[in-house]
């Protein structure tokens, strides 16, 4: 038997009917505050991620799936979409002055990390990019369409997550006064923090390892190195959540994974998914366009939500939704009346009617079965009588009813039982 690649998943039939809802909640929402689909490559030049999402974090140094192609280009599955969207709106001459684009996307990703619940090789996500305007009223659209989403989604418990991390300028001086902090403190660290120091020392304000708790409580915080303007955007940003009635929690040590962030970052928690406790994440990236050639900085914000943890979570809350079944199955007891069934389940469907019928040779006793099996409403028999007075039976297969009608009116109670 050859079986899928670890960390990658079937999405079976009968999980469709989820996924179904969510991608129609998804659509909804995001045309109800005017944002626009944009669907962008798989793959894209390796480039467009390295330095964009940064060289010393975990995505571009452990979890991309890189590999060179038979030109010799080196070419990345991409591991999120917000430097894709930045390279394709560069590429494309969508940015236009004084005017803001909102934009929505949906598909696989791709990141090399450890599997476990909730954390995949292979997974799904949707985002939405607001570009061009660096007040904090759009932080607060990005945030009211990703709360509405989860409103909309049925997500019940849980937290969204607040920081800033201020301009590139004020974060090096945060940067700085951190680091001298941690390596006075390096020997209390975790292995994997003390390795971090060296390379990415604010992904250590992330650190799950209760080893590491003691160090960080106690480590500088980032708000007494935001400079004027960064503190008033955050200020005001917040102080427009608490109008709109969107309850949030500042927590100074959530940093994100993704260099290309500045200002405001957040994330959406539910208890639930334990050490993946993160569902959707995103934050402000004033600086990321003109990395891709925009001639001036170009502000933005975003977030993107991971569609498996919200499937994991709605399940959690016993969130179960039936599939759309197939409305009828015609069955026969003489396989000389396979064409009047053919016809039959043409015109049915001409109608709108969702139909099947036995394409095995069955006995009536094996295709009534199937019928049952496949969860159909009604089983409509072709049989002798029904053949010779040129009329059908309907089986309710719900309670094993059954009427026997002319033709012409046993659609009419077909079409009207199903609508
Ligand atoms: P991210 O925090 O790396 O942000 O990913 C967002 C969400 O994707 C996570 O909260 C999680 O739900 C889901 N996710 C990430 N990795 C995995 C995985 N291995 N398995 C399952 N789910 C996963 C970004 O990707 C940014 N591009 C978000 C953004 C958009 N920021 C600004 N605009």
């Amino acid at each position: 038997m050859i079986t899928s690649v670890r960390g990658t998943k079937d999405i079976l039939p009968e999980e469709i009917p989820i996924w179904d809802f969510i991608e129609r909640t998804l659509k909804k929402v995001s045309k109800l505050f005017g944002f626009q689909e944009i669907r962008l490559p798989i793959f894209e030049r390796t480039e467009v991620f390295q330095r964009s999402i940064g060289e010393n974090t975990d995505v571009v140094n452990k979890e991309m799936y890189t590999f060179l192609d038979r030109g010799g280009n080196s070419i990345t599955l991409r591991p999120e979409l917000t430097a894709s969207v930045a390279r394709a709106l560069i590429q494309n001459n969508l940015i236009l002055e004084n005017s803001a684009l909102r934009l929505w996307y949906y598909g696989p990703l791709f990141r090399y990390e450890r599997p476990q619940k909730g954390r995949l090789r292979q997974f799904h996500q949707y985002g939405a990019e607001l570009i061009g305007s660096s007040q904090p009223e759009a932080d607060v659209e990005i945030i009211l369409l990703a709360v509405e989403i989860i409103k909309e989604l049925g997500i019940k418990e849980y937290t969204l997550l607040l920081n800033s991390i201020g301009s590139s300028r004020s974060r090096q001086n945060y940067r700085k006064a951190l680091v001298s902090y941690l390596n006075q403190h390096s020997s209390k660290l975790s292995k994997e923090s003390q390795e971090r120091l060296k390379r990415n020392p604010l992904r250590i304000l992330d650190s799950k390892d209760p080893q590491d708790f003691d160090v960080i409580q106690n480590s500088p915080i980032i708000y007494e190195y935001l400079d004027k303007e960064s503190t008033e955007h955050y200020e005001t940003t917040k102080d427009l959540l608490k109008t709109n009635n969107i309850p949030f929690k500042e927590n100074p040590f959530l940093v994100r994974g993704l260099d290309y962030y500045t200002h405001t970052v957040f994330e959406f928690q539910n208890n639930y998914l334990g050490a993946q406790d993160s569902f959707g994440g995103g934050g402000r990236y004033n600086e990321l366009l003109a990395q891709f050639g925009a001639r001036k900085n170009i502000p933005a914000i975003g977030f993107a939500l991971g569609i498996e943890r919200i499937i994991l979570i709605l399940e959690s809350q016993s969130i179960k939704l039936s599939p759309e079944n197939t409305k009828i199955f015609v069955a026969y007891n003489n396989q000389t009346y396979i064409p009047k069934v053919i016809e039959l389940a043409h015109k049915l469907r001409q109608l709108g009617l969702s139909t099947i019928f036995d394409l095995q040779k069955n006995s009536l006793k094996s295709q009534l079965k199937e019928a049952n099996k496949n969860l159909v409403d009604f089983a409509v028999l072709v049989c002798d009588e029904e053949v010779k007075s040129n009329s059908l039976s309907i089986k309710n297969m719900k309670d094993g009813s059954q009427i026997n009608l002319p033709f012409d009116q046993a659609i009419e109670f077909l079409l009207k039982s199903s609508s």
